[in-house]
């Protein structure tokens, strides 16, 4: 599909799924705890920014990078709803498309719940070599894909899914998980 195609798909998904409350998840809850304090933190396919609201009610400061310009909408007008606009950018990217649009070596956390998991293994690839540049030296990555943990979305695999390839991505030896 095409970048327009996509993002008007996406933003019908978060206009159909937006419920007026943002639930941060358990993840972010849970990795939150790790951050060190008042850290700089990208959110790749932040959505509505749920996950982002509670980082910035933590002290973060955060980048949500997703194609739908409408769910970044929501994310900065709940924002500035609560004062934090003056520590959370919004940037419309089709990492599909895109390289990831950050200086090297700009953010603490790279943070990504359930949205890596779109693209075929050298865009994967590249996306991981991107989070890696942009993360500052000791700098953390938590990035999840489907998840057990996501038992609605797992049950439904289990019932739709084909599995055709379990070939794991060969990934650039300086973006693999242990370096990162
Ligand atoms: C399943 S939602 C997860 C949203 C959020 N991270 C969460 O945990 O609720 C997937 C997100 O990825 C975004 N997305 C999908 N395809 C994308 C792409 N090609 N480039 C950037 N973002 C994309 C969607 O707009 C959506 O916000």
């Amino acid at each position: 599909m095409s970048f327009e195609k996509d993002s008007k798909v996406w933003d019908l998904y978060h206009q159909k799924t937006a419920t007026g409350g943002l639930i941060v998840s358990k993840y972010a809850q849970e990795k939150e705890a790790l951050f060190p304090r008042n850290s700089v933190i990208i959110d790749l396919g932040g959505g509505v920014g749920a996950d982002a609201m509670y980082f910035l009610e933590k002290g973060h400061s955060v980048i949500i990078l997703d194609i739908s310009q409408y769910a970044l909408g929501i994310a900065m007008a709940n924002a500035k709803k609560k004062g934090f606009e003056s520590k959370l950018i919004i940037k419309q990217v089709d990492f599909s498309l895109h390289r990831i649009p950050l200086k090297p070596a700009t953010v603490d956390i790279a943070y990504s719940r359930l949205s890596l998991n779109y693209f075929d293994k050298s865009e994967t690839a590249l996306l991981l070599q991107d989070i890696f540049t942009i993360l500052k030296p000791g700098g953390k990555a938590f990035l999840t894909f489907k998840s057990p943990d996501e038992v609605e979305e797992i049950q439904y695999l289990r019932k739709h899914a084909t599995l055709h390839d379990t070939t794991p991505i060969p990934g650039p030896e300086k973006a693999s998980i242990r370096n990162l």
